[in-house]
C-alpha cells in the first residue's frame, strides 16, 4: 500500500479488519518492521487522539517519530501556486514537501477543509500535493473530505460489538456552535457502505452529504424514525455541503441532540462519536456516560487502525 486516503486503499476490507484484530491481539509482533524507519506527522490543525494514537502505533512498530505543527514551530507555509509571496508566509509548500520527504520514510498529514472553496476542499489540494511531491508513502490523518483512520477504527469497533452480520447503523447530524467539515461523516458513510451494513443517514433538510460518500444509504429527515431498530447510532455535526450553502451552519436545532429518549427507540443501540464532542449539544451526559457508549473503545481502536495502516505502508518500502 503506497498511500492511505480512503477505504479502497485497503483492498479487501474483511482481510484488513482481520489483520487489525490480529495486531490488537499482539501489537508488538512487528517491532522490527519499523526499525531505522522514520514517520513524520504533520499537523496543519489541532489533534489529541490522532496525534497520540498514531505516534503510539508507530512506536509499536519500532519506528522513530517526528511531529511538526505547521504554522507554529515552522515557517508559515504558502499553499497556493502563483501567488506573490509578499505576505506573512515565507515558505512555499512546493519546496517544503520534498524537503520534508528527505528526512523521513512515511508521512502523515492532517489538513482540514478551509471552507473557502468547495472545489479546493474536495480536490484535497494539500494532501494530494504531499502524495505527488514528497516521494514517500502518505496517509491521511484527517483531510478536507475524509478521516479514514477514524472510520477504520469505527469499523473495527462495530465488528467487535455487532450482534448481527448486517447491523443497522444510523449516522445522525447533531447541533454544534461552529461550522465543522464533512470529513468524518463522509468517511463514516463510505466505510459503512463498503462494509455492507444497513446505513441510514439522518439530518435536517439542507445537510445532505456528497452522494459519492453516502452511496445507496437511506436518507431520513425524521431522526426518531431513523433511530427505530438501530444497532449503532453514530452522532456527528457537519456544515452544509450543497451549494450555495457550502460550509454554512443552517441549523442549531437542539431537538436533534441525542438523548436517552431517542436511544430508547433503538435496538438497544451502541452510541458512537469520534470525539472531541460537545456534551449536551451533540449528546447528553447521560448517553455518553451510559453503559452503551463506545466512545472510549473507538478512541482506543485508533491505535489499531493506525498501526495496521503504518504496517502496510512500511511493507511497501
Ligand atoms: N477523532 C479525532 O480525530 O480526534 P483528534 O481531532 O483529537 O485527533
Amino acid at each position: 500500500m503506497k498511500k492511505f486516503t480512503c477505504v479502497a486503499d485497503l483492498g479487501d476490507l474483511r482481510a484488513a479488519v482481520a489483520e487489525a484484530l490480529e495486531i490488537k491481539r499482539d501489537r508488538f509482533a512487528h517491532t522490527e518492521l519499523g526499525r531505522n524507519r522514520t514517520l513524520l506527522m504533520l499537523f496543519f490543525n489541532s489533534s489529541l487522539r490522532t496525534r497520540l494514537s498514531t505516534q503510539k502505533a508507530a512506536m509499536n512498530l519500532g519506528m522513530n517519530v517526528m511531529v511538526l505543527d505547521v504554522n507554529q514551530g515552522a515557517w508559515k507555509l504558502e499553499t497556493e501556486r502563483g501567488v506573490v509571496m509578499d505576505g506573512d508566509r515565507p515558505e512555499h509548500l512546493l519546496e517544503a514537501i520534498p524537503v520534508m520527504g528527505c528526512y523521513c520514510d512515511v508521512i502523515g498529514v492532517r489538513s482540514f477543509a478551509r471552507f473557502e472553496s468547495k472545489q479546493e476542499d474536495y480536490e484535497e489540494r494539500i494532501l494530494e500535493q504531499f502524495i505527488r511531491y514528497s516521494g514517500r508513502p502518505v496517509f491521511s490523518m484527517e483531510a478536507a473530505t475524509g478521516h479514514p483512520l477514524q472510520s477504520f477504527a469505527d469499523l473495527i469497533t462495530i465488528e467487535e460489538h455487532k450482534r448481527t452480520e448486517r447491523p443497522k447503523v444510523v449516522l445522525t447530524w447533531a447541533p454544534h456552535p461552529k461550522a465543522l467539515p464533512q470529513a468524518v461523516p463522509n468517511s463514516f458513510a463510505e466505510w459503512m457502505n463498503a462494509a455492507g451494513y444497513d446505513l441510514v443517514v439522518t439530518h435536517p433538510e439542507g445537510y445532505e452529504l456528497d452522494p459519492r460518500f453516502t452511496g445507496g444509504a437511506r436518507i431520513e429527515y425524521d431522526q426518531r424514525r431513523a433511530f427505530e431498530g438501530a444497532d449503532f447510532v453514530y452522532a456527528k455535526n457537519w456544515a452544509a455541503y450543497r451549494d450555495p450553502n457550502y460550509g454554512r451552519i443552517l441549523s442549531q436545532d437542539r431537538s436533534w441532540t441525542v438523548d436517552a429518549a431517542k436511544m430508547a427507540l433503538t435496538n438497544d443501540a451502541w452510541f458512537m462519536h469520534c470525539l472531541p464532542v460537545r456534551r449536551n449539544m451533540i449528546v447528553t451526559d447521560e448517553v455518553i456516560e451510559g453503559p452503551r457508549s463506545l466512545v472510549i473503545p473507538e478512541a482506543a481502536n485508533r491505535e489499531i487502525s493506525a498501526q495496521t495502516v503504518l504496517k502496510r505502508l512500511l511493507e511497501s518500502l
